[in-house]
């Protein structure tokens, strides 16, 4: 891509694929994020695969990927099918909004997200990090093989609906509730539905789409019977205006110059339990992979711990800021495992980005993991060294390229929960690391990258043992 010669799709490489159905069959799993990475080594950073007859053009080139996302929302929009479907489902918020509805729902959600409202939410990430502490210390006591995928989703899901509405939920300790449940059914039939070539639920209800009917007509209930409670709290307490204990609230005051319906107060803090859940909680569960095999830099983690706060847990959101190493761990398990590692674009107009001709409608698949564990961008790609994120004392910078991690999206449309996601990321492992030694209890080749609906360790089990006192 770096010659001057206008590039065409049609004359894109491509890798094999069978004569009708195309690269279907292969693409057909769940981890489609590694066959993506298979057909980059075989057909470099630009190609195009096509599902019986449906072309698509795969990028993982990272300059070129920086330069479409940067030209949202105007010159390209997510795939339409992400929209489409979740509309069908009643959601109409920032993540699936495009052109000026999406302008519409981005202020204030972005707003509602500010670091200002991230501050006023600390309260219930510290609430939940003691109550992760407390659960995780008997644990210890117990020696129990902890799964933390599933812990950390706990963690998430608690503050993500605080935050979201107020509603308070124990998943942390086992408390089941449906709320949670029905979203469990709704969030993995999103990611099936926008990947399926047909969609058969239109023509024919299978039990799955049935209960999924049911979930989602019990989650509207709930959310709206929130909105309604907030908007009397709101009206009744003015003063609430000034620092507004959830998002739902934070909304409401923003919408003031937006008018949202109560439909687009819905889709978007359905949006917000949506982004916020599974991304975060498996951000964590991979940092802990590379922790648990590297008790040396725990010990890092934890000497900055006990150097910037005293107490068990960083209890004033000013904290935070001083957790640089924890940052970095953070920062670090996010290049090499990010959770969503591919973003959908299509075009909206014939365009040409770098010397590729895009036709309008075309559907980019932005592969963006490749390059984040590339040589030319960083020096020893593969291992994990949070150092590497540090302004000081750095010994990787030879080739250190930050502008290539996409962890978050990039552009306009870059992820507004990113200041909530590492205060939550932060917090926890800052916590752990000044009171735990990790012990993996399987082989680490036996824990594989798993796609769902965001990329997770599948099968990381760990043992948390007393710190040790060095
Ligand atoms: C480690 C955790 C997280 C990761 C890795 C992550 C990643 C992403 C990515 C890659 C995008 C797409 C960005 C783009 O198109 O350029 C996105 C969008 C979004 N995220 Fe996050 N996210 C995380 C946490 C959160 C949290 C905690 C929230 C809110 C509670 C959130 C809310 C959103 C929203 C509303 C969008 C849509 C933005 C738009 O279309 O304008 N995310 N996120």
């Amino acid at each position: 891509m770096s010659d001057n010669q206008l590039i065409k799709i049609k004359n894109l490489k491509s890798p094999k694929g069978a004569f009708l159905l195309g690269h279907l069959p292969q693409f057909n799993t769940y981890n489609k994020h590694q066959v993506l990475e298979r057909w980059v080594e075989e057909c470099g950073d630009l190609f195009k695969i096509h599902f019986v007859g449906k072309e698509f053009v795969v990028s993982a080139n990272p300059d070129f990927n920086n330069k479409m996302l940067r030209l949202r929302p105007e010159g390209f929009k997510r795939f339409s099918k992400i929209d489409e479907i979740l509309k069908e489902m009643g959601v109409d918020g920032v993540f699936n909004a495009e052109g000026n509805r999406w302008k519409r729902h981005r202020k204030p959600t972005a707003e509602a997200l500010s670091v200002k409202n991230v501050k006023a939410f600390y309260p219930i990430i510290l609430d939940k990090t003691k109550s992760v502490l407390e659960k995780f210390k008997d644990y210890a006591q117990q020696k129990t093989i902890v799964d933390v995928q599933k812990e950390f989703m706990a963690f998430t899901i608690d503050i993500t609906t605080e935050i979201a509405f107020g509603h308070k939920l124990d998943t942390i300790n086992n408390k089941s509730n449906s709320f949670q449940k029905h979203l469990e059914v709704i969030f993995p039939m999103i990611n099936e539905r926008v990947t399926a070539p047909i969609p058969t639920w239109r023509y024919f209800k299978r039990k799955k789409d049935k209960t999924l009917d049911v979930s989602l007509k019990s989650i509207e209930k709930v959310i709206h019977g929130f909105i309604d409670d907030a908007k009397k709290r709101l009206t009744e307490n003015p003063k609430l205006k000034e620092q507004p204990s959830n998002f739902l609230e934070a909304l409401l005051v923003e919408n003031e110059d937006v008018n949202f319906t109560d439909e687009e107060i819905y889709g978007n803090v359905f949006t917000m339990l949506l982004a916020g859940e599974d991304t975060t909680s498996n951000s964590l569960s991979w940092c802990m992979f590379y922790l648990a095999q590297h008790p040396e830099i725990v010990m890092k983690v934890r000497e900055e711990a006990k150097a910037i706060y005293t107490e068990n847990i960083p209890d004033s959101y000013e904290y935070v800021d001083g957790l640089k190493y924890a940052h970095a761990v953070a920062q670090e398990a996010m290049r090499l495992k990010p959770t969503t590692p591919q973003l959908y674009l299509e075009s909206n107009e014939d365009i040409t980005v770098n010397n590729v001709s895009i036709p309008k409608g075309t559907s980019i698949i932005l592969q963006n993991k490749v390059a984040q564990t590339q040589d030319h961008y960083f020096s020893n790609p593969n291992d994990f060294i949070p150092q590497r994120w540090l302004t000081n004392g750095c010994p990787m910078h030879k080739n250190h390229s930050p502008n290539v991690m996409r962890a978050f999206g990039g552009g306009a449309r870059y992820c507004p929960g990113m200041h909530l996601a590492k205060t939550e990321m932060i917090v926890l492992i800052s916590v752990l690391c000044k009171h735990f030694d990790f012990k993996l209890e399987v082989n680490p080749e036996t824990i594989r990258e798993r796609f769902e609906f965001t990329m997770y360790p599948e099968n990381l089990k760990v043992t948390f043992l007393p710190a040790t006192k060095r």
